[in-house]
């Protein structure tokens, strides 16, 4: 009897014992290579964040899919399995969020000025608020940049896309972009790409540079095509209930953290593309194309008609909207 007694003083001991302050880990999951924008971006969100949190949170990043590809990365995330994403913004219509295609419209964004113009006023806003419904918060938009066309034949005109197997995102506006072309487009997780170029699963794919320099594309793509046609970029996401619940003063200091974080993935970004087109280049593997004024022309003839025909998806006052901040026709 003494002794239960004991043990059971000794546990209640125990149990009032002040907890060991609790370290919040944060994991931060993502498909691309670490020597990317949104790769060096996450990189440095962690390291600002645990020194501003002086090591009250701890932030693991997951590159290169190494937790999650492209669909079930966000089924984690809704799931609380992982905490922080940064998907590109084509890949938020499976989750019921439609209206974030409007990036990828052909020709919506003359350069990164406009396209600041629509992330960082009241149009970003309002999109990442439509976010909040599936237990997800919207933060901040990460650059990456314009996309390339690329395949084992030159690609001058839209005539020469006409019957390719294009990889796509998983986005219904690159669906009909790729159809427009009157290529076949394949939606696959980006971590599958290199594969299935190199065997044949698909001929062709569209990215920025950076990616695909980083994933070694240009092993397996003989030309690629400086077409600018579309824009590529992230939002960087959290769990909502995660986030609501952190303790006020460690929201601060995280908010912080990826607002410098944000600056710095976004400074970089352009010159991690102009980097990587020129490694590319030097490697000597994938030939690089610029178009004329009149194949470029060409281009966009064929891919704006895209823009009504998403109208429905989208919305045709947010794709107004959006064009009428960004200048673009
Ligand atoms: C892709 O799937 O091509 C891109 O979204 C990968 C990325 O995250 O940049």
């Amino acid at each position: 009897m003494k002794k239960i007694l004991a043990v059971a003083l000794a546990l209640g001991a125990l149990m009032s014992m002040p907890a060991r302050a609790e370290e919040i880990v944060v994991k931060f999951s993502h498909v691309v290579a670490p020597n990317t924008p949104k790769g060096k971006g996450a990189e440095r969100f962690k390291e600002l964040a645990e020194k501003y949190t002086a090591g009250k949170v701890k932030v693991e990043v997951y590159p290169n899919s190494q937790l999650y590809k492209d669909k079930e990365e966000l089924e984690a995330l809704q799931l609380g399995a992982v905490q922080m994403l940064a998907p590109s913004l084509a890949k938020f219509g499976p989750l019921g969020v439609k209206e974030f295609e409007v990036f990828d419209l052909p020709y919506i964004f003359p350069d990164r000025v406009a396209l600041r113009k629509v992330t960082e006023g009241p149009v970003g806003k309002k999109l990442l608020k439509l976010l909040e419904p599936k237990g997800i918060t919207g933060l901040a938009y990460w650059d990456n940049g314009f996309k390339i066309m690329s395949a084992n034949k030159p690609l001058r005109t839209p005539d020469d896309f006409l019957g390719l197997k294009m990889r796509i995102q998983s986005s219904k506006v690159l669906e009909a972009e790729m159809k427009a072309l009157g290529a076949l487009p394949q939606v696959m997780a980006f971590s599958e790409v290199y594969q299935a170029l190199q065997t044949g699963v698909v001929d062709g794919t569209e990215n920025p540079p950076s990616n695909m320099y980083t994933q070694k594309m240009h092993e397996v793509q003989k030309y690629a095509t400086l077409s600018r046609h579309g824009y590529l970029g992230y939002a960087v996401i959290v769990n909502k209930k995660f986030w609501d619940g952190l303790p006020t003063d460690v929201r601060g200091e995280l908010e912080k953290a990826l607002a410098e974080a944000t600056t710095y993935a976004n400074d970089i970004a352009e010159k991690e593309n102009a980097d990587a087109v020129e490694a590319m280049k030097a490697s000597g593997k994938t030939e690089f194309i610029t178009l004329t004024t009149e194949q470029a022309a060409a281009w966009k003839s064929a891919l704006k008609p895209v823009w009504s025909e998403m109208g429905s998806r989208i919305g045709k006052d947010l794709i107004t909207e959006v064009a009428k901040t960004t200048g673009a026709e």
